[in-house]
């Protein structure tokens, strides 16, 4: 008797009314027009130490952004060590199941309490210094040689915690411990659209980090336009797409955007056996997250701002399906290839020579310029903008 695991899909009827209204506006690709737009944005905003500190203080240190898709912790005892954005943290799940984002210093003497950067497992949290150690919801459980502190206050060494929710399938965090816990931005709709995917319930296939000499808005561009799809990629998966405008609709702070894959043609989706071959969904989470469905995958970048040229992405393969049988896993395993490839050596490349390009100044006076099939980006600026003023 067989032991694999059936495939699963996702169908239209999966999603929610508002993805369905979305996808059932998409035109035929000879009927989708697109507006010419008059937009352009300073060079400075990409290069600017100022820029990049207001952006820091205004938006990354005031507002939650995306720490980690909920697949990295997935059990009781998860630990995850991160630290992208120059705060170092520790995910865990505690024995409950909720999750917490903990600033990974020791409460002793402030050592590096888990290091690396992959997923541990553990029932508490051990310093490898003096080994106290912390249960998973922070809480101090031991100090070795207890008896030679006098008073010790293990009330004031428990471990310090950011304010985090976990909700479409994504451990959101504020990472400023002082500001105030407000999670709005991550609201009922947005979540519904990741529910309705099952972001939460994905298993990891795989995960990579790239390290960019870029900006990182410059990073996340080509994820808000499909203007250069035929053009950057017309030797890898461009054929696969149409040079059309996506249906674009912004979920408070967010956007997403829909689109058929080449062969679309109106009506007659209700019997796909798997929407995603048909349609893609491109999110941009405000402010720094992009999230792709493919066919057998779905893609969680986190786009991380280290300094005005510099941005790591937190890229991440996620699958409705645990691989396993030898098929699935080759079926992953290429998409991972190919995704890598595509998002590693076409996309974020082309970010980097852009980062490389207005640093001569050979734009300074003229401003970047924006055309109507990028307009996406535009509106992920007026956002950025709004928080910024
Ligand atoms: S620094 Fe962690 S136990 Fe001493
Ligand atoms: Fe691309």
């Amino acid at each position: 008797m067989s032991t694999e695991t059936p495939i699963r899909y996702q169908q239209l009827g999966d999603l929610t009314a508002s993805q369905i209204e979305a996808i059932r506006a998409i035109p035929s690709h000879d009927e989708a027009a697109c507006e010419a737009i008059r937009a352009t944005r300073p060079v400075a905003m990409f290069l600017d130490d100022d820029v990049f500190q207001r952006e820091q203080s205004q938006v990354f240190r005031r507002l939650p952004v995306a720490i980690t898709p909920s697949a990295m912790v997935p059990d009781t005892g998860s630990l995850l060590p991160h630290d992208a954005y120059g705060v170092p943290l520790i995910v865990s799940r505690d024995q409950h199941g909720k999750v917490h984002v903990f600033i990974n210093a020791c409460m002793h003497k402030g050592s590096t309490l888990v290091t690396g950067c992959e997923a541990q497992k553990g029932a508490r949290i051990t310093c490898p210094y003096h080994a106290w150690s912390w249960r998973l919801d922070g809480s101090l459980a031991g100090v070795a040689r207890g008896e030679t502190f006098d008073c010790l206050d293990k009330q004031k060494r428990n471990l310090v915690e950011l304010p985090s929710k976990e909700a479409g399938g994504i451990v959101w965090a504020i990472l400023d411990r002082d500001a105030e816990a407000d999670f709005s931005l991550i609201d009922d709709a947005i979540v519904a659209d990741l529910d309705a995917l099952q972001l939460g319930q994905q298993h990891l296939y795989g995960h990579k980090q790239f390290d960019l000499d870029s900006n990182w808005k410059q990073v996340i561009e080509p994820f808000l336009e499909g203007y250069h799809v035929q053009r950057l990629h017309a030797n890898s998966v461009g054929p696969l797409f149409a040079d059309v405008p996506t249906v674009v609709t912004r979920i408070g702070d967010h956007i997403r955007q829909v689109s058929g894959k080449v062969e679309f043609a109106p009506g007659g989706l209700e019997n796909e056996k798997n929407i995603h071959k048909t349609i893609t969904h491109a999110y941009l989470l405000f402010p720094n997250t992009v999230i792709i469905t493919s066919p057998y995958y779905m893609s969680v970048m986190i786009v991380v701002p280290v300094a005005a040229g510099k941005t790591r992405v937190m890229y991440h393969m996620l699958t409705l399906n645990k691989p396993d049988n030898p098929k699935s896993e080759a079926l992953y395993k290429t998409s991972y290839e190919t995704v890598l490839g595509v998002f590693g050596n076409e996309d974020f490349v082309a970010a980097e020579y852009c980062y490389k390009g207005l640093r001569t100044g050979a734009l300074d006076e003229i401003d970047v310029v924006y055309s109507g099939l990028e307009h996406c980006i535009l509106m992920q600026y007026e956002t950025l903008e709004k928080h910024m003023n």
